[in-house]
C-alpha cells in the first residue's frame, strides 16, 4: 500500500493523495519522509508530460503534523543527524516547489504543523470551507518550532507581524479566518467545487513560482531592515521575555528564526531554521511539554483511569443546584455541548441570573463571529432555569453547586436525588468538604461523587472527579463519561481533603504568605511566583481567594485533625493572614482590600502598609530569587508525591496533568512530578532536605521519595 498514491491522469494533471496506511491521521514520519522522495523522484521523471500538481489527502484530516513520538526520541547526540534528515525532507519539498509547474493543495480537512507547512509549500492553497476545520502552527504549544519551512514560507507570505500570532502563539484558525489573513487563496463548498478549482488554477497559471522565488521580490509589510519594522523588532525580544519569563525557549527561538531568515534568501532562511528546531528539539522544556501536553493527555483522555466495563453513557438531562458563579459556569459548559440543563436556585428569578450568565458569554461568541444567533439561541433553549425542585425530574445527572455548606448540601441532596432517573448519579462541587462524609447525606452513596469545577469553568478545562469510599465503578465510568462529553479534561483523584488541586495550590499559598511573614519584600515573592511560571504571584491569588475563606479552611482542617487526635501543625501563614484580617480588616479582593489595594480607578497595586509591618530589609535584601522559586515549586511538588504516597492521587499522568490545568503549575515543567524527574530524583530529595532543615518540615522529603532517591529513580 503506498502512502502518497500517484495518479497521473490522461489531462496531466498528477494528483498526489496522502494516505498512509495503519494510520488514522497522516503524520511525518520515517514513511512519509520515504514516500516523499520516491514520489518526488517519480514526479520529476514525469516532469515534461505533468502540467500541473494537486496534492490532496484521503483522510479526514489533511495532515496532522510531526511524528511527535520520534521527535520525543530525539537526543543531543543524534542532533547532526535529525538536523540532516529534516534538510533532506525540506530539500525534497523545496524541488517539488521549484520546478516551474503549478502546485495546488486541496485542503480537506484540519492542516497542523507539519501539514500547513506542505500547503505553504505549494503555490495556490483550496480549502473546504468547513467551521471544524483548523489551519495553524502549533508546534509553540509544545516547546517545538514549525521546522518545515513555516518559520520561512508564512512571513514571506503575510509578512513577519502578521505571522507572528501563527508562529509564536500557535494560533488557529477556521478557513474564513485563513481566507482573510491570506493563509489560504480559496474556499470550496464541496470536494468537487475544491478540485474544480485546484484544476483551474492550474489551466490559468501553467508556469508558476513562490512569490519569494521571483525576480525583485518585496517582503509583505516590510522587510526586517525596512526602518518601521526594524525598530519593532528591535523590541520584540524585549517584550516575548517579559511574556516567556524566559521559561520558554521555543517563542524565542522561533522570532530568530524568521527574523535572521527573512534576512538572506529562501534557502539560507530555511537552513538556520532547521538548527533552531534541532536545538529547540533536543532541549528539556520541549521533552517536558511533548511528555505532558501530547502523551499524557492522551493517556488521561483516552480513559485509562476509566473502570472498563462499565458501558458508556450519554446525557441528555442534567440538574444544577445552584446558579451561583459555579452553577452558572457549570450550565454553560453543558447546555453548550447539547444537554438538557434545569438550573434549580432558591427562586426562578435567581436562577435566571445564573442563565443571564450564559447569554452574556454567548452573545461574545456571536460578536466575534464564533457562533450564529441561531446556535446561541440553539443553546440558551437548552437551559431551563427555575425555583422548584419538582422539574429535576428525569435527570441522569445532579450536580450539586450551593454553598459551601454541609447541611444545606445534606438538604438539597436528599431533595433531588429523589428526581434522578434510576441508576442516575449524584455529584457535588464541593471544593473543601470531603465526598465521603457528603455521601452520608445519600440514600444511594454508590451513586454519590464529587465533580470539582474550576472557575472560570467555561475556561479551565480540568474537572477533577473525586471517588468516595462508596461510590461505585459504575459511577465513577458514568462521571468521567461525563466529563468528556463536555470537552473538558478527567483527572480522578481518591478523597481526601482538599482532594489534590486544592490541596497542592493551598501549599502554594501559604508558601508566599509564610516569606512576607519571614520579612521578604512582597514584591519579591510575586516577582517569584511568576518567574517560577505560576499564572499569578501567591499575594495576588491569596487576595481572589479571599483570607477569609482561607482562615475558615483552616479552622475546619484544624478541627478535624485534633478530633482525630493529631496534632495540629501551625503554618506560618495562618499568623500573616490573621493579623491582615483581624488587625487591619484586609480580607481580599472581593472586599476592597487584601495584599494589594484596589483603587476604582487605575490598577490594583500592592498595599504599601505591607512594607512597614513585614518587610525586614536586611533580609529583603539578602534573599536570593532562585531560593524564592525554588520554594515555590518544591513545596508544591512535594505535596504532590504525598498525594501519591496517600493513594489520593492514583497516576502520575494525572498529577502532572491536574497540576498545570488545575493548579497553573509551570507548564514548562511539564507537571510537579515530572519537575522532580526532570531535577533529578536524587538531587530534588537533597535539596528538599536542604528546604526542610531551613524553613521547617513541611519540606521534609516524603519517604515514597526518599525510596526513589536511594535508586535515583524518575516516578512513572
Ligand atoms: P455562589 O455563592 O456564587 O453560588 C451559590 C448559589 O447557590 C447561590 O446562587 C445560591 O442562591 C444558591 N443556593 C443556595 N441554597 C440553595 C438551594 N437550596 N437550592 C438551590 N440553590 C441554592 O457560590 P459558588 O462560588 O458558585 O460555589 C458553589 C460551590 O462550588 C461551593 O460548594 C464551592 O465551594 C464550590 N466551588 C467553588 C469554586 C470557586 O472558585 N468559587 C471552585 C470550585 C468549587
Amino acid at each position: 500500500m503506498s502512502v502518497i498514491h500517484y495518479d497521473l491522469g490522461s489531462d496531466q494533471i498528477l494528483t498526489l493523495t496522502i494516505d498512509m496506511p495503519g494510520q488514522s491521521a497522516n503524520t511525518m514520519n520515517a514513511d512519509f519522509r520515504a514516500a516523499l522522495t520516491e514520489t518526488v523522484g517519480k514526479a520529476k521523471n514525469d516532469l515534461d508530460s505533468i502540467r500541473g500538481i494537486i496534492v490532496t489527502s484521503a483522510k479526514k484530516t489533511f495532515f496532522a503534523g510531526g511524528d511527535l513520538k520520534e521527535l520525543y526520541k530525539v537526543t543531543r547526540e543524534d542532533a547532526g543527524t535529525f538536523e540532516d534528515m529534516v534538510n533532506g525532507m525540506k530539500a525534497e519539498m523545496r524541488a517539488l516547489e521549484t520546478t516551474g509547474k503549478p502546485i495546488v493543495a486541496a485542503i480537506n480537512g484540519s492542516a497542523l504543523g507539519g501539514g500547513l507547512e506542505i500547503c505553504l509549500a505549494c503555490h495556490h492553497r483550496v480549502v473546504m470551507d468547513d467551521d471544524r476545520i483548523q489551519l495553524g502552527l502549533p508546534e509553540v504549544t509544545l516547546g517545538l518550532l514549525p521546522g518545515g519551512g513555516g518559520t520561512q514560507r508564512l512571513p514571506r507570505m503575510i509578512g513577519l507581524e502578521a505571522a507572528f500570532p501563527y508562529l509564536m502563539e500557535g494560533k488557529k484558525v477556521n478557513p474564513k479566518a485563513a481566507l482573510k489573513a491570506g493563509i489560504v487563496d480559496e474556499l470550496a463548498s464541496s470536494t468537487d467545487d475544491m478540485i474544480g478549482k485546484a484544476r483551474a488554477f492550474i489551466e490559468a497559471n501553467p508556469k508558476s513560482q513562490q512569490p519569494w522565488d521571483r525576480k525583485g521580490f518585496k517582503f509583505p509589510g516590510g522587510a526586517p531592515h525596512h526602518p518601521a519594522m526594524a525598530q519593532k523588532l528591535a523590541i520584540a525580544p524585549a517584550m516575548l521575555k517579559q511574556k516567556t519569563k524566559g521559561c520558554y525557549p521555543a517563542p524565542e527561538r522561533i522570532l530568530s528564526a524568521a527574523v535572521e531568515g527573512a534576512q538572506v534568501d529562501f534557502d539560507n532562511g530555511s537552513l538556520i531554521e532547521t538548527r533552531y528546531f534541532a536545538e529547540l528539539t533536543i532541549g528539556q522544556v520541549a521533552k517536558n511539554m511533548t511528555g505532558t501536553f501530547w502523551f499524557q493527555l492522551n493517556a488521561v483522555n483516552a480513559g485509562e483511569s476509566r473502570p472498563k466495563d462499565v458501558e458508556k453513557e450519554t446525557f441528555r438531562k442534567v440538574g444544577v443546584l445552584g446558579a451561583g458563579m459555579m452553577g452558572a459556569g457549570i450550565a454553560y459548559s453543558t447546555a453548550t455541548r447539547g444537554i438538557e440543563v434545569v438550573l434549580k436556585d432558591v427562586s426562578t428569578e435567581n436562577a435566571e441570573k445564573g442563565k443571564a450568565y450564559s447569554e452574556k458569554l454567548l452573545a461574545k461568541k456571536v460578536s466575534r463571529g464564533r457562533m450564529t444567533e441561531e446556535q446561541k439561541t440553539g443553546v440558551l433553549n437548552r437551559i431551563r432555569p427555575t425555583g422548584s425542585a419538582d422539574d429535576l425530574e428525569g435527570c441522569d445527572l445532579i450536580i450539586e453547586a450551593v454553598f459551601e455548606d454541609s447541611n444545606l448540601k445534606a438538604k438539597v441532596t436528599q431533595e433531588a436525588e429523589a428526581k434522578l432517573v434510576k441508576n442516575g448519579t449524584f455529584a457535588s462541587n464541593t471544593s473543601t468538604i470531603p465526598i465521603t462524609q457528603l455521601a452520608e447525606a445519600s440514600a444511594r452513596p454508590d451513586n454519590f461523587i464529587g465533580l470539582h469545577f474550576f472557575s472560570p469553568v467555561d475556561k479551565m478545562q480540568l474537572v477533577e472527579i473525586i471517588v468516595g469510599a462508596k461510590t461505585s465503578d459504575d459511577t465513577l465510568a458514568r462521571a468521567f463519561d461525563y466529563v468528556q462529553q463536555i470537552g473538558k479534561i478527567p483527572i480522578v483523584v481518591n478523597d481526601s481533603r482538599g482532594f489534590f488541586t486544592s490541596r497542592v495550590f493551598g501549599t502554594f499559598v501559604n508558601e508566599g504568605i509564610a516569606m512576607l511573614g519571614e520579612g521578604i519584600h512582597p514584591s519579591s515573592i510575586e516577582n517569584a511566583g511568576v518567574l517560577a511560571g505560576m499564572p499569578v504571584g501567591p499575594l495576588a491569588i491569596s487576595d481572589e481567594v479571599s483570607m477569609t475563606l482561607m482562615q475558615h479552611i483552616r479552622d475546619q482542617s484544624k478541627k478535624d485533625t485534633e478530633a482525630a487526635g493529631k496534632v495540629w501543625e501551625a503554618h506560618p501563614a495562618e499568623a500573616v493572614i490573621d493579623q491582615m484580617v483581624t488587625s487591619h480588616n484586609r480580607k481580599g479582593k472581593a472586599a476592597g482590600a487584601g495584599f494589594y489595594e484596589y483603587p476604582e480607578s487605575g490598577k490594583k497595586h500592592l498595599w504599601p502598609e505591607l512594607e512597614t509591618l513585614f518587610v525586614d530589609q536586611e533580609k529583603a535584601r539578602a534573599t536570593e530569587l532562585q531560593e524564592l522559586k525554588d520554594r515555590i515549586l518544591f513545596i508544591q511538588a512535594i505535596e504532590t508525591v504525598r498525594c501519591l504516597e496517600e493513594g489520593v492521587l492514583r497516576t502520575v499522568e494525572d498529577a502532572n496533568i491536574g497540576s498545570i490545568f488545575g493548579i497553573g503549575f509551570a507548564p514548562w515543567t511539564g507537571g510537579a512530578i515530572q519537575f522532580i524527574n526532570q531535577y533529578g530524583v536524587r538531587a530534588f530529595a537533597e535539596r528538599a532536605g536542604d528546604l526542610a532543615e531551613r524553613y521547617g518540615e513541611r519540606f521534609t522529603p516524603p519517604s515514597l521519595l526518599l525510596q526513589k532517591a536511594e535508586t535515583n529513580t524518575n516516578f512513572s
